[in-house]
């Protein structure tokens, strides 16, 4: 498997890839937000870095942004359905960490949504610990 940046028909392969996520988790992604996701990827500024898996394909991505110098967030970490439980994850996580380490990172952080709990106990097996809640009230409900 190897790893490279990010080629224009990656684009609506991880956006597909957050549908069926957002689908599956049962939450509202709104249109504009999957917008702003898709534009995101399209600019990829300085301070970001798109990780995509390739095996002889798109395996899966992984979407970093260094927000203050110290601390590097992970935006997304996909890996397609038929292709996961093979490390593509592991893999793509351990890239992101070396590319945080490379540009003088000292943490990364990302969010997880408790009743995920592969990619939470994935987190946790590579030194992830729980830091703050983020704390969410549906006003439509
Ligand atoms: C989370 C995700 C990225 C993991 O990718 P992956 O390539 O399957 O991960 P790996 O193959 O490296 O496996 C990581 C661990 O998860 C476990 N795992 C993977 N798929 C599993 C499954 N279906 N059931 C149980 N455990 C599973 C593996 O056993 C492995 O554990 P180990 O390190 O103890 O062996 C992938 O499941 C995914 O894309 N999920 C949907 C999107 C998502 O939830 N992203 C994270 C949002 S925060």
């Amino acid at each position: 498997m190897e790893f490279r940046g990010l080629e224009k028909g990656d684009i609506e392969k991880i956006v597909r890839l957050r549908r069926e996520y957002y689908e599956c988790m049962g939450e509202k992604l709104t249109v504009p937000s999957l917008e702003k996701f898709k534009s995101d990827l399209e600019k990829q500024v300085m301070n970001q870095r798109l990780v995509i898996a390739d095996d002889d394909g798109f395996a899966g991505a992984i979407f970093l942004e260094d927000r203050d110098g110290a601390d590097v967030y992970v935006k997304t970490l996909q890996v397609e359905p038929e292709k996961r439980g093979l490390g593509i994850g592991t893999a793509l996580l351990k890239e992101a960490e070396d590319w945080a380490k490379s540009i003088g990172a000292t943490s990364m952080t990302l969010t997880v949504k408790p009743e995920n709990t592969i990619a939470k106990e994935l987190y946790e097996n590579k030194g992830f610990k729980l830091y703050r809640y983020l704390m969410k009230k549906d006003l439509e409900e």
